[in-house]
């Protein structure tokens, strides 16, 4: 079963560090004078990837899946997975695992701004669906390198983001971190 409780906590154990490195990133964007990976280049007139995509966010999101991932490990004793009626398959999460996963996020998002800059939508402006699935893309990728994936997962996980994504970003916006509700 994809929509069930089980495999609700199976994939949410493994994804936190790819949403918390995607989440926190924009914070970033409250700071002036980060240093654009593109560094203003165009590809065919325009930018490569924008200015919405740094250095440090891309040092900051790796960072804070990494953390994350320590987090996981240090509270993963004290989490009552065992009572589950059902046995569980949650992924030994590691430094490592989320140092990946938050990478991975984060190159997911910067190939996201690449197809909307070939696409001609400017930085910030919406592009559905990519918008809110390209760092997921990117952080299952990633963490394929690692550990196998189930199917269910990565269904799972790609219809709740999308309704995740649009609801965090609307408090974002609310709270004046992001300058757009998308
Ligand atoms: N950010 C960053 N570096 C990254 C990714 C994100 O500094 N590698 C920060 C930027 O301040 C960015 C904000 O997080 O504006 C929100 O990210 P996102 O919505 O992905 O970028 P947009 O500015 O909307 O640009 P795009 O149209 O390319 O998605
Ligand atoms: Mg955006």
């Amino acid at each position: 079963m994809v929509f069930d409780i089980y495999t609700l906590v199976e994939a949410l154990w493994l994804i936190i560090p790819a949403y918390a490195a995607n989440g926190l990133t924009p914070i970033l964007g409250l700071k002036k004078g980060l240093h654009p990976i593109d560094g203003g280049r165009k590809f065919q007139g325009e930018p490569l990837f924008g200015e919405g995509k740094t250095w440090e966010g891309l040092i900051f999101g790796t960072f804070v899946g990494g953390l994350i991932g320590l987090i996981e490990l240090l509270a993963y004793t004290y989490l009552p997975f065992s009572i589950s009626p059902i046995p569980l398959n949650i992924v030994p999460m590691s430094i490592i695992l989320g140092l990946f996963l938050g990478f991975g996020a984060m190159s997911g998002d910067l190939a996201g701004s690449f197809i909307k800059r070939r696409l001609k939508i400017p930085r910030g402006r919406p592009a559905p669906v990519l918008d809110q699935e390209d760092f997921i893309a990117g952080a299952l990728a990633f963490s394929l390198l690692l550990i196998p994936l189930e199917i269910d997962w990565v269904i799972l996980l790609a219809v709740i983001t999308f309704i995740i994504h649009i609801a965090a970003n609307m408090i974002g916006y609310m709270l004046r971190i992001k300058k757009q509700p998308w």
